[in-house]
């Protein structure tokens, strides 16, 4: 099964991504969690996408295609895989139709902007394994320290409310007509379009995972 997941940011994509992944046995490709990793690297290319990360900018499309074809060419992709947060523009999405890559589903989770601030402020990461808490919704079960691992959690340099407002309104303008893009497809070709979802994403955690399981196999 092959599903992209579409959302704002903080709209619960990663918080989602772990069980959709878990109960299909598809590897996650998160495009932020790979830029995160080559930042904390200081490989090249993460020296090239830091400043772009910290002030909530988008990576160029370039270098953004040419991660996620390598990264679907892996052995683990082969029986599907799950896109969290990619595509994130219209020529992302593009480069994967012109690549000829089939996507069954598009799930979009869909959460305000005034509860995506709070979400945000709230929320702690255990950067290997990409795992995510929040200090009320979602807490650990050890405040501060990964349930599986029992490592420290860390915020995100990009949590800042400044930060937060910018990444919205770069998702508003880049990423939100793809919610259009995708639905259009879908009523002109459903044959070869994914089919489109769209899930509301305040709730519990576990109500959302129940209605992303329904999308996925109603
Ligand atoms: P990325 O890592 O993709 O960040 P994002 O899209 O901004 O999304 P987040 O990870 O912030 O949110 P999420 O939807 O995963 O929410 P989560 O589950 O964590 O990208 C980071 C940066 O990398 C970008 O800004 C850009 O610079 C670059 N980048 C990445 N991909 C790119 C691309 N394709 N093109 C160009 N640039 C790219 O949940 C958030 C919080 O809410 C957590 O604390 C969680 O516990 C909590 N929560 C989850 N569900 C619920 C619920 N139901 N109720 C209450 N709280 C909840
Ligand atoms: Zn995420």
């Amino acid at each position: 099964m092959r599903v992209i997941l579409l959302g704002a940011p903080g709209a619960g994509k990663g918080t989602q991504a772990q069980f959709i992944c878990e109960r299909y046995g598809i590897p996650q490709i998160s495009t932020g969690d790979m830029l995160r990793a080559a930042v904390k690297e200081g490989s090249e290319l993460g020296l090239k996408v830091k400043e772009i990360m910290t002030s909530g900018g988008l990576v160029s499309d370039d270098i953004i295609i040419a991660l996620v074809k390598e990264r679907i060419g892996q052995p683990d992709c082969a029986n599907g895989f799950l896109f969290d947060g990619f595509p994130r523009t219209i020529p992302q999405a593009d480069a994967m139709k012109e690549a000829g890559v089939k996507i069954d589903h598009v799930l979009e989770i869909a959460v305000p902007d005034e509860e995506i601030v709070n979400r945000l402020a709230g929320r702690r990461v255990h950067p290997a394994s990409g795992r995510v808490y929040h200090v009320d919704h979602n807490p650990p079960k050890e405040a501060g320290k990964d349930d599986v691992t029992g490592e420290a959690l860390i915020q995100r340099d990009d949590d800042s409310e400044a930060t937060v407002r910018n990444r919205l309104s770069v998702y508003h303008d880049q990423t939100a007509p793809l919610v259009e893009y995708y639905q259009e497809w879908a009523q002109q070709d459903p044959a070869n379009a994914p089919a489109y979802h769209k899930v509301d994403g305040v709730g519990s955690v576990d109500d959302i995972t129940r209605q992303v399981i329904d999308a996925l196999e109603g």
